[in-house]
């Protein structure tokens, strides 16, 4: 029997003795060398506290408003395709220990659970947390209004578009492996739907710029979908100051920094980097919500620090599914929670107002 997980990277390594390397390519790859995948985890961990002493926190919570509405805490689950490559369960069980945990559950449009399933699980719970849905924009706009309709209709509290990924990143680890999905895991919302083909091109032309990028997505998209629904519509991808101040123009109702935990352009920049620029951009006119390489409380608490209203975990998330189901999810969820609220108490910070950039380390500070 191995030891019990501690800590959200023995997860890590529990996964790993348990998944085959195709599986095992897929969740925990990235694109090209892998520089922006390690580079996210290394930027949160290069962070700096700044400890505070004697200052008085009893009843502190974790607790946050957002987007109309009350969270227990500001830990939410990234979309993350495929969960059945994890665990047979898949979906549900990580929507039974984000309810449980009273986490956001953000589904991914590449789920192998219908949102129609995972809102029943999750709604079951009273205290659960939101339930929102991820979707990638769809050219055939009837398709695509469609499943805002289901998302709707299941319950969903919010969308998220994810726009950093119009084509797929170089994903050296996967093509190494000859990673196909296998029997029996499907994305469930894209049954039967066409696979994105490129129209032929000519001799000497791009396959991607005169082929595949036609159908890519533009700020269209974003202002369709905005009109197309009355839910929130959060933005997930973003990475540039100038892109966050467009979004706004757009009346997106949040921002997620995100490079897609490195999978996508390898040597990307870091969130934890990224994150004040966009912070700034902003200037708190909606809620900036990050992930990539949260691996820790602490790094959840660095996170606020920098002005994010919440994060999002991926790879962890998988890997204590895979280790351990639902009871797993659940129990990395607790942990990473329990690890922000010692953060809170160390940094002498009540609550998520508290946690400013004064609780990090600047040595020019006087
Ligand atoms: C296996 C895997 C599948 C993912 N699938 C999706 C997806 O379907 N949609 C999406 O917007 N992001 C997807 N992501 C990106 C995550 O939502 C998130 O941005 C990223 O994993 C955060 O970085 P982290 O894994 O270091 O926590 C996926 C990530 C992984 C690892």
């Amino acid at each position: 029997m191995s030891a019990p997980a501690i800590s959200p990277a023995d997860y890590e390594a529990l996964a790993r003795q348990r998944l085959d390397d195709q599986a095992w390519a897929y969740l925990a790859g990235g694109a090209g060398d892998e520089l922006t995948v390690q580079a996210n985890v290394g930027a949160w961990q290069a962070l700096r506290l700044q400890p505070r002493v004697l200052r008085p926190t009893a009843g502190g919570h974790t607790g946050l408003r957002l987007l109309g509405r009350d969270w227990a805490h500001p830990i939410l689950l990234a979309p993350v395709a495929h969960q059945r490559l994890a665990h047979p369960d898949g979906e549900l069980a990580t929507a039974l220990a984000a309810s449980a945990q009273q986490a956001g559950m953000v589904l991914s449009l590449q789920s192998n659970t219908a949102v129609e399933v995972v809102a029943q699980v999750v709604h079951a719970e009273p205290q659960a947390g939101p339930l929102w849905m991820q979707l990638y924009p769809q050219p055939d706009r009837g398709f695509w209004r469609e499943l805002v309709q289901r998302a709707q209709a299941a319950g969903c509290e919010a969308l998220v578009l994810t726009v950093d990924a119009p084509v797929s990143g170089a994903r050296d680890r996967e093509r190494r492996a000859q990673f196909r999905l296998p029997p029996g895991v499907s994305a469930v919302h894209l049954a039967g739907r066409p696979p994105a083909v490129a129209p032929p091109v000519g001799p000497g032309r791009s396959a991607l710029f005169d082929g595949l990028l036609h159908a890519a997505p533009t700020w269209d998209d974003v202002d369709w979908l905005c009109a197309a629904t009355e839910l929130p519509v959060l933005l997930k991808g973003v990475m540039h100051p100038a892109d966050a101040r467009e979004a706004l123009r757009h009346g997106v109702a949040g921002l997620i920094v995100s490079n897609h935990g490195g999978r996508t352009l390898d040597t990307a920049a870091p969130t934890a980097l990224v994150l004040p620029q966009i912070v700034q951009a902003v200037e708190d006119r909606v809620p900036v919500l990050v992930d990539g390489g949260i691996r820790r409380g602490t790094d959840v608490f660095k996170a606020l620090a920098l002005g994010a209203r919440a994060v999002l975990i991926g790879r962890p998330q998988v890997w204590a599914l895979a280790a351990a189901g639902a009871h797993g999810v659940a129990h990395l969820l607790r942990l990473l929670r329990d690890e922000l609220e010692i953060a809170m108490a160390l940094c002498g910070c009540a609550t998520l107002q508290d946690i400013t950039a004064e609780c990090l380390f600047d040595p020019s500070r006087p």
